[in-house]
């Protein structure tokens, strides 16, 4: 890894916003600048040499997505917009069908909306019911309190692996093993996990996945829907046009393509998933296991440092993850970022998109710096310095 290779790290900005997105190496960039000047043509659709091109360009990074988080076979990788179009479509596509009024499904108050809303609407129109797995007091979820919420009537439990403002990692394997003994579905919300640490879909035999790319230094716009096969097969597309289908008549016969083809309607975003192919191959190159262990080590070094800071008060002080999330006394979480601004650090504040967290953890906005691997030490002395001075943020930060 290079800290040249990030364009943007050439200019004098501390990005630390890496659970919103992360920035882009060069090589990803080149990757979509070359697709749009030297073969811009649809996929699978062009019987003439570019458009083969976009197809074997396109289908390569099926191919390292699948074995990037080990999947079993290429059909199990299902292109979409990002983690929120993935999980929609495992919601409204799978389990709309096979659930029924009173069945119910397993969240925590610390999942993000993506996760929430669509199980809001399924309880809506179909009587489904929700329970939260209570949090410990870190704000974890254990399997001691996930035994003890299932009911005979659990169907389904939809977690994050990495949690957005908690940023503990879940035993998704213990979950799994667990879940699967009793007749249970498993569903991984992965856009904070997949980009962070090493993500085996076998070994944790999880049921469906998702994730976005760009999160993992890929391009907005793409997100990866993993399911089992026997249980994709049966996932009904929630987008019905262009180049899913076999064939269509009138009056309504229509014959699907086989899968993945069938779950990506219309023109994907072909650059998108041309691009994310080069960040996978980067993130290889560095290991997940090495990118994992850095971030711990940042990770442990800023909170050393902030927990000098009496005036820091740390939400999540034993996580695993490179998520920090703290607040200033009495300064509302928007005005810190906004002071950190004007040093030109990028931070998040307020509720992170999980909006029910704030009954749990009993404040509803924070300020979060999330970690990834082309931070420094000598950014993180940059933002504690910067932090130290309470008057001064008291003064600056308006
Ligand atoms: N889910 C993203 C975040 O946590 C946007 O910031």
């Amino acid at each position: 890894m290079n800290r040249d290779d990030f364009p943007l790290l050439s200019d004098d900005i501390i990005y630390f916003d890496n659970s919103a997105t992360s920035l882009k190496p060069k090589c990803v960039i080149d990757k979509m600048v070359e697709y749009y000047s030297k073969y811009p043509a649809n996929a699978h659709r062009g019987d003439y040499d570019l458009s083969y091109k976009v197809d074997q360009e396109y289908e390569e990074t099926r191919e390292l997505v699948k074995d990037f988080i080990n999947a079993e076979y290429l059909e199990e990788i299902i292109f979409t917009s990002g983690t929120t179009d993935s999980l929609n479509m495992i919601i409204n596509g799978f389990f709309a069908n096979l659930l029924e009024q009173n069945d119910e499904v397993l969240l925590t108050m610390s999942e993000h909306a993506s996760n929430i809303l669509p199980w809001y609407n399924l309880a809506q129109k179909k009587g489904i019911k929700i329970n939260y797995v209570p949090l410990d007091n870190n704000y974890y979820l254990t399997m001691d309190n996930l035994k003890k919420t299932v009911t005979p009537n659990t169907k389904v439990i939809s977690i994050a692996g990495i949690t957005n403002v908690i940023g503990d990692i879940r035993p998704v394997k213990e979950i799994c093993a667990w879940a699967h003994e009793n007749n249970i579905f498993v569903i991984l919300d992965g856009a904070q996990m997949v980009p962070h640490v090493r993500v085996d879909v076998k070994d944790l035999d999880v049921d469906f996945l998702a994730f976005s790319a760009h999160k993992m230094c890929g391009p907005t716009g793409v997100g990866v829907l993993y399911g089992k096969k026997e249980l994709l097969e049966h996932l009904e597309p929630t987008t019905l046009g262009g180049g899913m289908n076999e064939s269509f008549d009138n009056p309504y016969e229509v014959v699907l393509k086989e899968l993945p083809t069938r779950l990506e309607a219309g023109t994907r975003n072909i650059a998108g998933v041309i691009g994310f192919k080069e960040a996978i191959k980067y993130l290889n190159n560095i290991g997940m296991e090495n990118i994992h262990k850095y971030e711990l080590d940042l990770r442990k070094y800023l909170i050393n440092k902030l927990l000098l800071l009496k005036h820091i008060d740390i939400i999540n002080i034993e996580s695993d993850s490179g998520i920090v999330t703290f607040n200033v006394n009495n300064i509302f979480s928007q005005d810190v970022a906004y002071y950190l601004n004007k040093y030109n650090i990028c931070v998040r504040a307020g509720t992170h998109c999980a909006k029910i967290l704030k009954s749990s953890v009993g404040v509803s906005n924070t300020v979060r710096i999330s970690l990834y691997f082309y931070n420094t030490y000598e950014e993180i002395d940059n933002l504690v310095e910067l932090l130290s001075n309470y008057d001064k943020i008291l003064k600056e930060m308006i």
